[in-house]
């Protein structure tokens, strides 16, 4: 598993390693970054020396606070300022304080799309923008948009305690919902109450099926929030009542197997798999989104659990600490 996240990240490349230590030799001023030369383990995340970027046609320059640490090398949120504006690029100006969705972040300096930048608008600190804009603007658009919960409404989160988890219960409580996590500790569970699960289910030592109807009435849930992927995928479909809705939007434990849509017709379900940037394809969507995010964030509706800060250097330990699964909440890495 972690090879294909690691293979994933030199095709998006993070840096470009070849043309890079070419350019390294000469003058140009350096900084330092994780960068990832071949196909591999987490020990091929190296933290060295690269030339820093320059923004050319329609990108800008982001000194980065904060970066977002995800399982997935490749997608992450960083937060920073912006120190270089690209020819063409009018939506933004020196100084601006921006979160960036992406690549291209595990460094000091990121050249990245203005099309991809948004400003930290409210009252809200890099650490926090960094720490929950990935993870809230994915719990929020699937409470609002892919399953509009409402009042009363039984919601089965799985990981309840990882960093989008964590906001689905406190958005789920707010919007008046009776949240079921799952989680694989007790400590975890303990974590998914405090952030507003009514119901938690250890989904080491309970069977969470069973949990389920006895909750539900046999009923089961409006809707199922699953992250996990393969491992719970089978479980889900069974927690989902007659009509409702399995979103399933994450591959934690690898990627769900074929299906076939009859099984649909067992409950009339819908099922759904959601990627974040297809809510926030254009500049009025992506605006529109963290507005209401950030606005969650000011009202103290949503609170961002940060597990750790890392230095950058350490994203390999990082990585190893998020496959542990011994987190909760959020890592960070700090330049
Ligand atoms: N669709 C989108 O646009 C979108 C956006 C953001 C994130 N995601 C995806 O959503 C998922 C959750 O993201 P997150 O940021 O909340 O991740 P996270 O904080 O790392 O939480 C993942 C949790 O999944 C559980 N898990 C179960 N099996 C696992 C395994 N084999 N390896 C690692 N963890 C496992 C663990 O909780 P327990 O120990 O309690 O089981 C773990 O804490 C990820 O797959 C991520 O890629 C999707």
């Amino acid at each position: 598993m972690l090879r294909s996240f690691l293979t994933k990240q030199v095709h998006f490349g993070l840096y470009n390693t070849s043309t890079i230590l070419q350019r390294t030799m000469s003058t140009v001023p350096t900084m330092k970054a994780v960068v990832v030369k071949e196909n591999g383990g987490r020990d091929k995340l190296i933290y060295e020396d690269v030339p820093r970027p320059s923004a050319t046609l329609g990108n800008v320059v982001i000194k980065n606070q904060f970066i977002g640490k995800t399982l997935s090398c490749s997608f992450f949120l960083s937060s920073g300022e912006v120190v270089e504006l690209g020819e063409g690029v009018t939506d933004f100006k020196i100084g601006d304080r921006v979160v960036h969705m992406g690549g291209n972040g595990y460094a000091e300096f990121s050249e990245v799309s203005a099309t991809s930048v948004e400003k930290i608008t409210h009252d809200v600190s890099y650490e926090t923008a960094a720490a929950g804009a990935l993870q809230g603007l994915t719990a929020l658009t699937m409470v609002k948009s892919g399953y509009p919960v409402a009042k009363d409404d039984y919601i089965l989160v799985h990981a309840a305690a990882g960093g989008v988890g964590l906001l689905l219960c406190q958005l789920g409580k707010h919007l008046g919902a009776k949240v079921i996590g799952t989680a694989s500790t007790d400590e975890k569970c303990q974590l998914a109450k405090e952030n507003g699960a009514t119901y938690t289910i250890n989904s080491k030592t309970e069977d969470i099926v069973a949990r389920v109807n006895e909750i539900t009435g046999g009923l089961g849930c409006h809707a199922v929030l699953d992250g996990v992927g393969k491992a719970t995928f089978e479980v889900s479909m069974q927690c989902a009542r007659r009509l409702g809705t399995m979103i399933s939007f994450g591959n934690a434990s690898g990627a769900v197997d074929p299906i076939s849509i009859a099984i649909l017709a067992q409950k009339n379900l819908k099922l759904m798999r959601p990627t974040l940037y297809n809510y926030m394809a254009t500049r009025e969507e992506s605006r529109y989104w963290y507005d209401e995010l950030f606005k969650l964030v000011e009202q103290g509706v949503l609170k961002f659990h940060v597990h750790k800060v890392y230095d950058l250097k350490d994203a390999a330990q990082a990585q190893q600490d998020l496959e542990g699964r011994i987190t909760t909440g959020k890592l960070l890495l700090r330049p």
